[in-house]
């Protein structure tokens, strides 16, 4: 099926993003774009600079990449802002988050400078492992939203921006549990904003903020944030793209890459265990419990969804899925995670899987703020509003609309997201049938 091209409006003028949380993932992410900028590395990691999209029959030839095919901010016209508990300038946490090495940051120092975040709106209730002086104070988390609001429209005005964009890049705030009644419709939702409920975390004050500003909106870590229907519907009102939740890095991108490989050739699974060494402060914050929880049920969801125990009950009718996180400071950034998948084959003969991934965190991350950035600006220029089911590419655990299950399975996020692009173009979808090839 394809359609008559969508029209979308021209990516004419700055594009400001917006970032709430500027540690490492986020001033990885900002000092890359800098540095690729200057000419200094290559976007690595980045689908919308370094992908191509293949259109019309596999014999045509026509293979274009991503950012040419489909109108996006570029490069040179990003402007970044956000917000966080500490006062360093950009430069300052780069440092201190210690993932790229020194003599790259020094080059593009002055740039990095200009970046400092304004006071965050934050409350060590959602966040048990962080003490922040640089934070917003006085009246109810309305008032504060309210504040967050003046700082997007003012970052507009001072920086001549023509649209703006945001990425939740903080740390990961306490489990909450969805099915409160304030979360499930707008209004009580409000009231309860007003009302300083504690089931309001920091995160849902800035997504509001952003939405009610007509900005798009995607949330990188496990907490809710936007995952609930009446910030859903908020969204919908104001025709706004958003999306979420948990960037799809480390172990999980292992995981949704070697799972759709064992189903698709009707292995079975026993179990798998995964656990992780790591040092940054993302990993001294999942250090408590209730922060883990938020991630583990992130992190833990993934598997039953692509397996499909209840479809192949022989195969996966009986996994022991295990996930740890152990804050070990030595390893920085730099985590190490381990799996050991317990896999077994014809007649049921147990095999043996053992990955060790020696990763680097905000490496992989910060490409796909960069493009969360770039596509939530298309579908937001493109018209589309609401959950963005087609970014769920870039997920540990993507929302869906109600009642529909999350698509976990990376191959299947990918021709996903490439055929929304072609259906946005007005191009013919790729359903890989290709029988025209052999008449
Ligand atoms: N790096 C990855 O691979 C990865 C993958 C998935 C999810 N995440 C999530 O992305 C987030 C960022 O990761 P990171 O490694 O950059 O962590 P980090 O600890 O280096 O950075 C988080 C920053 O957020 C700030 N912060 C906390 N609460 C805030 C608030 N209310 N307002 C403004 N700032 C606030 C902290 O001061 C800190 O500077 C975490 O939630 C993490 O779980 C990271």
């Amino acid at each position: 099926m394809n359609k008559p091209s969508t029209k979308i409006v021209e990516p004419d003028g700055k594009l400001g993003v917006l970032l709430p949380g500027m540690g490492a993932v986020a001033t990885t992410f900002v000092a890359g774009v800098e540095a690729i900028k200057k000419g200094l590395a290559k976007p690595v990691g980045s689908v919308t600079q370094m992908g191509t999209i293949r259109l019309g029959k596999r014999t045509d030839n026509r293979s274009p990449l991503i950012k040419d095919f489909v109108p996006l901010a570029g490069l040179d016209d990003l402007v970044f802002g956000g917000w966080d508990i500490f006062e360093d300038s950009c430069f300052d946490a780069a440092s201190n988050a210690g993932v790229l090495d020194r003599y790259l940051l020094e080059q593009i120092k002055p740039e990095l400078e200009q970046t400092r975040p304004w006071p965050a709106v934050f409350d060590k209730q959602y966040v048990k492992k962080l003490d922040g002086t640089h934070v917003k104070s006085g009246g109810s988390k309305w008032d504060l939203m309210e504040k967050v609001r003046e700082d997007i429209r003012n970052f507009k005005s001072s920086q001549n921006l023509s649209r703006m964009a945001m990425v939740w890049c903080g740390s990961t705030e306490i489990y909450m549990d969805p099915k409160d009644d304030i979360f499930k419709d707008l209004s009580a939702f409000e009231n309860a904003m007003k009302q300083n409920h504690q089931s309001i975390a920091p995160s849902m004050l800035y997504a509001y903020a952003a939405i009610a500003e007509g900005v798009p909106y995607a949330n990188g870590a496990p907490n809710l944030s936007v995952d609930f229907p009446a910030m859903v519907d908020f969204a919908k009102a104001q025709d706004v793209p958003i999306m979420g939740k948990d960037f799809k890095t480390g172990q999980t991108l292992m995981k949704t890459i070697l799972a759709p490989g064992f189903k698709s050739r009707c292995l079975g699974l026993n179990g798998w265990f995964s656990t992780n060494i790591l040092g940054n402060r993302d990993g001294e914050v999942l250090d408590d419990p209730e922060s883990f929880k938020s991630k583990e049920v992130s992190k833990l969801g993934v598997l039953d969804y692509i397996l499909q125990p209840e479809v192949y009950p022989d195969l996966y009718g009986d996994i022991h899925h295990k996930v740890r996180i152990n804050y070990y400071p030595p390893r920085g950034d730099n985590k190490e995670g381990w799996d050991n998948i317990d896999i077994f084959g014809w007649l049921g003969y147990p095999m043996q899987i053992k990955i060790d991934f020696l990763c680097r965190d905000s490496i992989l991350a910060a490409p796909i703020v960069l493009d969360l950035i770039l596509f939530l600006d298309l579908a937001s220029r493109s018209g589309m509003r609401g959950i963005q089911e087609w970014l769920s590419f870039y997920f540990k655990s993507p929302q869906a609309a109600a009642g529909l299950y999350p698509e976990h399975d990376i191959f299947i996020q990918l021709m996903k997201l490439k055929n929304t692009l072609r259906y946005l173009k007005g191009e013919e979808l790729i359903t890989h049938l290709g029988l025209e090839y052999y008449d």
